[in-house]
């Protein structure tokens, strides 16, 4: 009989005879920054409602927009579900359906909101991506195109957390952990306001709304009441590894969104709890 070798079974590794559970034993090896897969991406998430639902008056402009940062920067435009995502929350609420079969009904709105902003960009060259691709591919889709367009919402589906019933990991938690995964250079929320206000300068209280022009993400959570992002979003943002900030443009306001990809304070920037490098 063939001699066995049985030194595979020997193989140094750190985290071999340990609990992973011990975070005194895991962090040597575990603690460690990722490094940047994507360092010089911008990922773009463009809000379904405040956006792509307002048709033409709020989409050529960015759409234009877009189009004049090309060969400026290459980027990851993210779309969210806006309006008919929320309809579809109220039906399949309505029907008892559970949160992780109405994720990826609402993610799929998305995805539409994405096909459309991919096809007026189309003669640059941009198209739209589905999930695999993102995760596997994106770096040989960015060679060949200055930018692409994806789905916001992140692939959770009947993963989704059971604890709520709308799922709480929607658009802008899901660009968030894209572009931190990515090791992106930047992240810009496009909103239909000037950025976070202590409260909705929509709702019924907007007289008193002020502008907060910077805040942490704890300061943020700690302010009660509704938000232009996913609650979740904060969530994320403690245990970010490289996104040391974000910011929240109005994309209603021609040239926020090229200011704000070029490093500049046109609206809210919210520090994350990522370490500098
Ligand atoms: N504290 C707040 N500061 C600023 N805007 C707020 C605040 N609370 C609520 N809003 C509202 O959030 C609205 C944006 O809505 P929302 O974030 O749902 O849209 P969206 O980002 O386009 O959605 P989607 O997730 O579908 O992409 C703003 O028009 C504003 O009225
Ligand atoms: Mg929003």
């Amino acid at each position: 009989m063939a001699e066995t070798t049985n030194t595979i079974k020997h193989v140094d590794s750190a985290l071999a005879r340990q609990t992973l559970l011990d975070g005194s034993l895991t962090r040597p090896v575990a603690g460690v920054r990722p490094i940047r897969l994507l360092p010089w991406l911008q990922v773009v998430k463009i809000g379904g409602r405040a956006i792509m639902d307002r048709g033409h008056e709020a989409i050529l402009p960015i759409v234009d927009e877009l189009r004049r940062l090309l060969p400026e920067h290459r980027m990851l435009i993210l779309t969210g579900a806006g309006i008919r995502a929320r309809h579809l929350y109220s039906v399949g609420l309505d029907l008892g359906l559970p949160v992780g079969s109405l994720s990826p009904l609402a993610a799929s709105e998305a995805g539409q909101n994405g096909h459309i902003l991919a096809s007026l960009l189309s003669p640059e060259g941009v198209s739209y991506v589905e999930h695999p691709t993102i995760s596997t591919q994106l770096a040989i889709h960015l060679q060949a195109a200055r930018a692409v367009v994806g789905s916001a919402f992140p692939p959770y589906h009947h993963h989704e957390f059971p604890g709520a019933r709308i799922p709480p990991h929607r658009a802008d938690t899901g660009a968030f952990l894209l572009a931190d995964a990515l090791g992106a250079a930047g992240l810009t929320i496009v909103e239909d306001v000037d950025g976070v206000y202590t409260t909705d300068p929509n709702g019924p209280d907007g007289k008193s709304a002020e502008l907060l022009r910077e805040a942490s993400y704890t300061d943020i959570a700690k302010q009660e009441g509704t938000l232009p992002f996913d609650r979740a979003l904060l969530e994320v943002m403690a245990n970010a590894r490289h996104i040391e900030r974000v910011q929240v443009v109005n994309g209603l306001v021609p040239g926020r969104l090229t200011a704000a990809l070029r490093g500049e304070h046109v609206g809210t920037i919210i520090h994350t709890g990522a370490r500098p490098e």
